[in-house]
């Protein structure tokens, strides 16, 4: 991968999808997914460490007590971010790693680790991008009550500062959290994911709280440094009703306001949205929002990441429909648990996930003409699909088909005028996929979790060449 590319094997690039030439070219990662190193340099468990060592939360009884070794095998990843001509890598630091239980004082060999890790990024000229929640919140924080406690919100403000202070003469972009919508609704509302709790009140409520804790992240860290890049990474999802009936329009209303803006108005107005109020008024009252509360979710932001999979398309409810697994269960859901999710019988993801580029043209747009104040990136895009090792080498055509389109989505968009600054691809590496455990593959580098041999795949060889020549083939 290191040597050039023959010219002779090289199709011509593109002219007309060619990028801004500041792009920001990356690719991300996770903490839990990729570190390991479970009990090491004083790091205590997170709820995901709790719940993966419950029977039956994960597939196969998989853990994240080794994953991919990166706390040990990190100077080797980042030779592979070179090899593939990374500008930016997207990490997230792990919580019980640097403030063991979640409050008190920091823990210095992990911040260190954290540390290393960035001079290694930027010796490479690789731009550190960090995410300071990606849901590993820690463990005797949840037994305290976890997100739907308001004390949390402070806690992450305070951890956010004590990283900040630590890391930020080195790195310059923040993001507080990663997908709120998963830790409030997968967490506590169907309890696919950590900590596995079910109550429609709890959920909303560790959604409020984890926006407030990411508001005062963002006073604490931008008073500390006003020319910090600072921003939330949001899952957003276009959202279609199935046919154009008025039942049918009110579940893409409903869903679209429990997914998208129950999150974006807040952060981005300071306003929760009143038919989302209005839906959630048998599962809660709002009585554990604050005054004064919206105004600090709403502090102004630098950046917007956006996380694209997929499209929901949605329909009104019918007598006896059986209820559809993971995220579509109607407990993740509360106040719209009769709303039908609809499959449209295009190709999917390993995940089952329908692949719908335009889908992306259409939320960067729609988040722009809402929105327009902030620049937007795609912190999070990919797929999982079954790969093969034949004879040391992966081809991924799938996962390569799947950039390419997603790539022309945001290269769209971008003539449409969105300031998308950048891309990040989901993942770097092969990786541990929460509740899938190592059964789902979303890497450009294959891991092979024996041996912790990496292999580039083909997709990876291919994004090499997208950013070398900041652009896609004809
Ligand atoms: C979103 C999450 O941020 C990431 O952790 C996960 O692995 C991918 N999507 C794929 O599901």
């Amino acid at each position: 991968m290191t040597k050039p590319a023959d010219p002779q094997t090289i199709p011509l690039l593109d002219e007309r999808v060619t990028f801004p030439p500041d792009f920001l070219w990356g690719a991300a990662t996770a903490a839990y997914q990729i570190e390991g190193a479970a009990t090491e340099g004083g790091r205590t468990p997170s709820i995901w460490d709790t719940f993966s060592d419950t029977p039956g939360k994960v597939l196969l009884g998989h853990t994240g007590d080794v994953a991919c070794d990166h706390y040990h095998r990190f100077r080797d990843d980042v030779r592979l971010m070179t090899d593939l001509g990374l500008r930016s890598y997207r990490f997230s630091v792990s919580w019980p790693r640097v403030q063991p239980g979640g409050s008190g004082p920091a823990n210095q060999e992990g911040l260190d680790f954290y540390r290393r890790l960035v001079d290694e990024l930027l010796e490479n000229d690789i731009e550190p991008w960090l995410t300071l929640y990606h849901w590993d919140l820690p463990q005797p924080l949840e037994d305290a009550g976890g997100w739907p406690v308001r004390d949390t919100a402070a806690r992450f403000a305070d951890y956010a500062a004590l990283t900040h202070a630590a890391l930020g003469d080195r790195v310059r972009y923040w993001t507080t959290l990663n997908e709120p919508w998963c830790s409030a609704f997968l967490g506590y509302g169907s309890g696919a994911h950590a900590p596995g709790r079910s109550d429609g009140g709890d959920a909303v409520r560790a959604a409020h709280h984890l926006m407030l804790g990411h508001g005062l992240a963002v006073q604490a860290i931008r008073a500390a440094r006003p020319d910090h890049e600072l921003g939330v990474t949001l899952n957003l999802y276009p959202v279609t009703p199935q046919s154009d009936t008025p039942g049918d329009r009110d579940a893409a209303r409903r869903i679209d306001g429990l997914a998208n803006r129950i999150f974006l108005d807040p952060i981005l107005r300071g306003e929760y949205p009143a038919d989302v109020i209005e839906d959630l008024r048998d599962v809660t009252g709002f009585a554990h929002v604050h005054d004064g509360d919206l105004a600090v979710i709403g502090t102004p932001l630098s950046v917007l990441g956006i996380n694209y999979y997929s499209r929901h398309v949605v329909a009104a409810p019918v007598e006896g429909a059986e209820p559809e697994p993971y995220w579509r269960a109607p407990s993740s859901w509360p106040g719209s648990e009769d709303v039908r999710f609809v499959t449209r019988g295009i190709p999917v993801t390993d995940m089952d996930w329908e692949i719908d580029a335009p889908g992306l043209v259409e939320i960067l747009r729609r988040v722009h003409d809402e929105y327009p104040e902030v620049p937007l990136y795609v912190t999070e895009n990919g797929a999982a699909f079954v790969d093969r090792v034949v004879d040391g080498r992966v081809d991924d055509p799938e996962r390569l088909a799947y950039f390419d389109a997603h790539l022309r989505a945001c290269h769209e968009a971008i003539e449409a005028g969105v300031p998308l600054r950048g891309y990040f691809a989901w993942s770097l590496m092969d990786n541990f996929e929460w509740a899938w455990g190592y059964t789902k593959r979303f890497g450009m580098i294959h891991v092979d979790y024996d041996s912790q041999l990496r292999i580039p795949k083909s997709s990876a060889r291919w994004y090499a060449e997208v950013i070398r020549r900041n652009g896609l083939a004809a």
